[in-house]
């Protein structure tokens, strides 16, 4: 296709609609000047996203989510010289939604897009702003769909070095939450519990699957079954202990992710560490990668906390270096669920 507008690409439109956010973004001269989220409160009381739900309010919530993003970076659709998408993985009528919805903004307006993958761009939200990691950096990525360390190195060539062989992290905190009864998305509940609860109070399982892979489904088997046997003796056990036990879940999960990362920087040698995605937001696991980085004489580096979850800025600064190396998307590109 043929593009009618010139090749600076100074104002990006990034939109992001893989999960259960709609998020659009704008981006000038490389810096954001606007992340809007719609956040999906249908989800809350099946436990989980569900997928149908989840497409239907991303094509309600796109045009407002995009509109106010211009209006708040002071800008109009015609000032966007390209636009920037999710491609995947994701939930693929989420994904859709969004990606058609970009397909038909670029041919109308004549202007370019560029497909992002959802994982690096979780990634590289630490290049945004505020304090750059130095390359190598070892990013831990940690979201409600996917656990990674992952190695970048020089131009942000990404290297998966572990990576979970079933549930990812969040998933864990997410359906550890639903078996106490707290709704979805847990994550935020436990770790805002978990501040008045004693991490030591009840052990579980950590699983050693070797190398610098996780696996999280013995673990929460092992919680499921924990919960079972103490109900039986005393049903009102999780709302007598919930603090307790958010603190001793979270413990167990954040001191698992952190000593791969702690292999991983041996391994490696690397010594700029950092947190990405969702998970990235727990307190918890902020506090100990940076006592990780003092104990291994290495530089944590942790996004701003609305570049953590999912969010388009990530998607528009990710999609301003596909730009740059003109590796522009095609009409006949389709989304994917799995990297
Ligand atoms: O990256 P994200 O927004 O979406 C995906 O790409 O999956 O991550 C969502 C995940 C959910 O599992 C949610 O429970 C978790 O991030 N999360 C947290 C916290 N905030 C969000 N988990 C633990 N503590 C938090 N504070
Ligand atoms: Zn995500």
């Amino acid at each position: 296709m043929e593009y009618t507008k010139n090749n600076s690409h100074n104002n990006i439109l990034g939109i992001e609609s893989s999960c259960d956010d709609t998020s659009a973004a704008v981006l000038v001269n490389g810096n954001i000047c606007s992340n809007v989220v719609a956040s999906q409160k249908v989800h809350e009381e099946f436990g989980g996203v569900v997928p149908e739900w989840a497409s239907r309010k991303h094509q309600q919530n796109i045009l407002p989510t995009v509109k106010s993003a211009l209006s708040k970076a002071n800008l109009s659709l015609q000032d966007i010289d390209a636009i920037a998408c999710t491609q995947g993985p994701g939930l693929v009528g989420s994904l859709l939604v969004g990606h058609t919805f970009v397909k038909g903004l670029s041919m109308s307006l004549g202007i370019p897009f560029v497909n992002v993958n959802h994982l690096d761009a979780h990634v590289l939200a630490h290049f945004i702003d505020g304090e750059i990691p130095s390359l190598p950096f070892l990013c831990l990525l940690v979201s409600g769909g996917h656990t990674q360390i992952v190695l970048v190195k020089e131009n942000y060539q990404m290297k998966v070095l572990g990576k979970t062989m079933d549930d990812a992290a969040g998933e864990a905190f997410d359906k550890a939450g639903k078996m106490m009864g707290l709704s979805y998305p847990s994550g935020p509940q436990i770790d805002e519990l978990a501040k008045t609860g004693n991490p030591n109070a009840f052990k579980f399982n950590k699983p050693n699957v070797g190398g610098l892979d996780y696996s999280f489904s013995g673990m929460k088997t092992s919680i499921l079954y924990f919960l079972q046997k103490e109900v039986k003796k005393n049903p009102n056990f999780i709302d007598e202990n919930i603090q307790d036990l958010c603190a001793s879940i979270q413990y167990t999960i954040v001191s698992y992710l952190l000593s791969n990362l702690k292999r991983a920087i041996k391994e490696t040698g690397v010594n700029s560490i950092g947190i990405a995605g969702g998970v990235a937001a727990n307190s918890e696991l902020r506090d100990s990668l940076i006592k990780l980085a003092d104990n291994t004489d290495s530089k944590a580096y942790i996004p701003k906390f609305e570049y953590c979850t999912d969010n388009a800025a990530m998607i528009a600064f990710a999609g301003k270096i596909k730009l740059e190396q003109k590796q522009f998307g095609t009409l006949t590109d389709v989304c994917y669920t799995r990297k």
